[in-house]
């Protein structure tokens, strides 16, 4: 995804809506000195741009465009219809979300509008295709943004359009009302359906517990109708800019949006990173850039980040001199094109009048954090060649928004398995041995990949374990753990033993499990160290795997607690427990030493490392996450991208400090 010529992103949103014209004169002096390239503006202006149905007004939005033209600015134009304007939810109630306990949210935030409102759909609809047939063919527009951050406040609706709507889509995917009751399990119960019409929405029942088929499919459908207004804008935006890339800010690891199915309608993933200021390094932000990259195997856009402070939490600290640089290193480090604020210049009123922004209320231009964004500005334009260059991973994770959902349903065996903690567990162990990873989803090749990982992986269907099994078969290396292989697309069991689709590859099976109370540990063995673990416990029986680890403890001791099948030329493993963290270490190490992977260079304790690649050329990337300065003992000669100059032997990275070091690659 290139600017016309070849650059990184560099700028952030901006609202100049808000402010008096005086103060764009300004802006575009500050921008220039911070070396703004590229502006997310119109997000929140439907209401500027039309003051009633009848009445739309262009004017402003006309100025702003041609100024930022002027200016050599570019811009990400949004389609401004995440916030519909009072006079819409007035007109027309039916637009409004409605929340599980039946009470309509009213205007006055923003998000107020329900997916499935056939009225919003048409009012959004008649703005874009204005907006879109105006500003066509304006020299300032090179990306569409549409909406903002979709079901970030509103990922579920419970009103009567959505009912309608859910009606339709389980109309669509069964069919026969036959296949649904199946597929539902609604013998059970007593919850077997005669008509479509008897159909509710999953909200409160009785005993709390829904019907876990209609509650998974609540969940895709959710994801599909907040998806389908996003393709309803991009048909129209692509009917004429066929050429312009269309994309919307997703927010990483957020649970309700599938994020690999939106991808396929995005030409460049993006999300918007917030991690809190007082954690040394967030694991949880880093797997968020790795997932965005990984949603299109591409370079993404972090879209929006905070200069410094937030002002949605709780407690908001600054962020401390040079930890804007680092976090802004990290997003490019993991694949970002550019680097993008919430918000250009902090506002003066309204809810996020307390949040940073990149020009603060104290308006200076010497002020700490502007120096900081005209210093990251600069340096990015050193930066320049690294735009399109991409990584690649020799360990997949595989990640699917389906298993997510099903696994956090309610009823389960115990609440204590969190699909992103199950993830982040053993992601974060192999951050910190500077692995990369990719995260792979059900559907993709995994032949690129010598060690796929599937962290509770609970629902797999019929064609994944075919894939599974083919991948180890031709000589991959898999790894899963407790919980894994249960169940099919309908959250139904896998009868005939645990780990229903997993228990070929694995070559294992599980008659019960025991899912602990949170005050137990157990023990189990391993190459004759005792090692505690917790959550679950499997009676594992061999079928044609071995066995690496025994339970030590309970009515299992003496039953495997880790094995290792050879299938065909490959083998996976299978951890039946939730070790402690050493054991993972330890565990993961050595199946990455067995495969040859290893970190591209050593660094000392939270010095992250990893490579950015075309052909010509490897990029790496350095960043110390250390409150003090550290060495690093340099491999090769390398080139400094920032200073240009040439490295060998020792490099000292500062505090928080970040460097990016090229050389060819042949
Ligand atoms: C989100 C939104 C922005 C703003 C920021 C504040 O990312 O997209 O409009 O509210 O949060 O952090
Ligand atoms: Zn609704």
């Amino acid at each position: 995804m290139q600017l016309r010529e070849k650059t990184l992103f560099y700028g952030g949103d901006y609202n100049p809506e808000q402010w008096e014209e005086s103060v764009w004169q300004e802006d575009m002096r500050l921008m220039k000195m911070a070396k703004v390239n590229f502006v997310s503006m119109n997000i929140f202006s439907w209401a500027n741009l039309q003051p009633s149905e009848e009445i739309y007004d262009f004017r402003t939005l006309d100025k702003i465009m041609d100024m930022l033209h002027e200016n050599h600015i570019y811009a990400d134009l949004a389609t401004a219809t995440a916030s519909p304007p009072a006079w819409l939810s007035t007109k027309y109630p039916s637009s409004l979300p409605v929340g599980e306990s039946g009470k309509v949210y009213t205007h006055g935030g923003r998000q107020h509008y329900c997916p499935n409102s056939s009225v919003y759909r048409k009012l959004a609809s008649e703005l874009v295709e204005r907006l879109v047939k105006r500003y066509k063919d304006h020299p300032a527009l090179i990306m569409w943004h549409i909406n903002n951050e979709y079901g970030c406040h509103i990922s579920e609706c419970y009103c009567e359009n959505c009912v309608k709507a859910f009606r339709t889509w389980l109309q669509n995917k069964y069919q026969e009302i036959f296949t649904l009751n199946q597929a539902w399990s609604t013998d059970f119960w007593s919850q077997k359906y005669y008509q479509w019409e008897e159909i509710l929405l999953p909200a409160k029942t009785p005993n709390g517990f829904a019907n876990p088929g209609q509650m998974l499919d609540y969940k895709r459908f959710m994801s599909d109708s907040l998806l389908d207004c996003y393709k309803m804008e991009k048909e129209i935006i692509k009917q004429h800019t066929p050429n312009i890339p269309v994309m919307t800010n997703l927010l990483g690891l957020h649970k309700a949006i599938n994020g690999f199915k939106w991808a396929r309608e995005m030409d460049i993933a993006t999300w918007d990173s917030y991690p809190e200021p007082h954690v040394k390094n967030s694991y949880g932000d880093m797997m968020a850039h790795d997932l965005t990259r990984s949603l299109k195997k591409t370079p993404f856009l972090l879209m929006e980040q905070a200069v410094s402070h937030v002002n949605w939490r709780a407690y908001n600290p600054a962020k401390r001199p040079d930890q804007m640089r680092l976090h802004s290193y990290q997003a490019l480090a993991h694949g970002a094109d550019g680097i993008m604020f919430f918000q250009w210049r902090a506002s003066q009123g309204g809810a996020e009048k307390f949040h940073s922004g990149m020009v603060s209320h104290c308006g200076s231009e010497n002020s700490r954090t502007f120096k900081e964004v005209v210093a990251l500005g600069e340096e990015l334009q050193a930066l320049k060649e690294i735009e399109g260059t991409n990584i690649y991973s020799k360990v997949g994770i595989l990640f699917d928004w389906e298993n997510w959902w099903a696994l956090e349903l309610d009823s389960k065996p115990t609440t204590a398995v969190a699909y992103l903690n199950q993830v982040g567990d053993y992601y974060r162990i192999l951050r910190e041995y500077n692995v990369s990873v990719d995260f792979v989803h059900p559907d993709e090749d995994m032949d690129a990949y010598q060690f796929i990982i599937a962290p509770s992986l609970y629902l797999v269907s019929e064609k994944l374990t075919q894939k599974i099994e083919k991948y180890v078969a031709e000589g991959g290396t898999f790894l899963t753990n407790f919980f894994s292989g249960y169940v099919n697309e309908n959250d139904q069991v896998y009868l005939g033993g645990y780990p229903g689709a997993l228990k070929n590859v694995l070559g294992i099976e599980i008659e019960e499990f025991d899912a602990m109370i949170p005050e137990w540990t157990r023990q189990f063995s391993y190459e004759e160290q005792l090692y505690n673990c917790n959550v679950w416990a499997d009676s594992i029986k061999l079928e044609n795997a071995k066995a690496l680890g025994y339970f030590t403890e309970d009515y299992y001791a003496g039953l495997p607690a880790i094995t290792q099948n050879n299938f065909g030329k490959g083998y996976s493993y299978y951890i039946g427990t939730q070790p402690e963290r050493p054991f993972l270490q330890m565990f993961l190490q050595m199946i990455l030493e067995d495969l040859n992977i290893h970190s591209p260079l050593m660094v000392p304790k939270d010095v992250e490392v990893t490579v950015r690649e075309n052909d010509k050329h490897k990029y790496v990337f350095l960043l110390n996450y250390n409150k003090n300065e550290v060495t690093i003992n340099l491999d090769k000669t390398y080139i400094s991208c920032l200073s240009g100059e040439i490295v060998t032997g020792e490099l000292k990275l500062g505090i928080l400090g970040a460097d990016v070091l090229k050389i060819e690659k042949y």
